[in-house]
């Protein structure tokens, strides 16, 4: 193969996978639904339903501990983006990057059990941390607002 196909090739296999820059120039994939290779939640945690549901002052409750408080402290936001796309400014270090909760077709799907056991506890391998401080209500409202996300 010579150069310039070689190039194209690795230019077409770049727009098959979606990758794109945002403002910030950042080259992050874009792909929706997202390849998912995420541990499956214990059964206890997996099947657990979400006692709360998504009232305006759950979701609200929800939106401040994603978007947090100090600019100076990473939060939800800092790698999962304001808009919940998985494009936050510390986005592109990760491998696996930030789930995109704004693609629904990714999440729909994963029950809310696990969504809350993957907060509390992280991702195993992964740069999804725990949040172990977090109450009970807390996640639960992290999860309702993450549902809200992908809409
Ligand atoms: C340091 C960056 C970082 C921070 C901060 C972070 N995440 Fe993540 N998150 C990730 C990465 C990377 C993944 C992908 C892990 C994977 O593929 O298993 C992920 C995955 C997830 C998933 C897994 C979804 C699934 O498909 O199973 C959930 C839920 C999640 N994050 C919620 C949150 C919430 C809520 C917060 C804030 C309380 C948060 N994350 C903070 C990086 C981060």
């Amino acid at each position: 193969m010579n150069t310039v196909s070689r190039l194209s090739s690795a230019l077409a296999v770049g727009l098959a996978l979606g990758f794109a820059a945002d403002a910030a120039g950042q080259g992050v994939a874009r792909e929706c639904p997202q390849p998912r290779f995420t541990d499956k939640a214990p059964d206890e945690y997996y099947n657990r339903p979400n006692p709360l549901t998504a009232t305006e002052a759950n979701l609200a409750e929800g939106e401040r501990l994603y978007l947090g408080d100090n600019p100076r402290r990473v939060f939800c936001a800092t790698c999962h983006g304001v808009k919940g796309d998985g494009k936050g400014p510390l986005s592109n270090q990760f491998d696996p990057p930030p789930r995109d909760f704004s693609c629904d077709k990714t999440i729909k799907d994963v029950p809310d059990g696990h969504l809350f056991w993957i907060i509390r506890y992280g991702s195993p391998e992964t740069s999804m941390p725990p949040h172990r401080k977090f109450k009970d209500e807390q996640i639960w409202q992290l999860v309702l607002y993450l549902r809200h996300l992908a809409r």
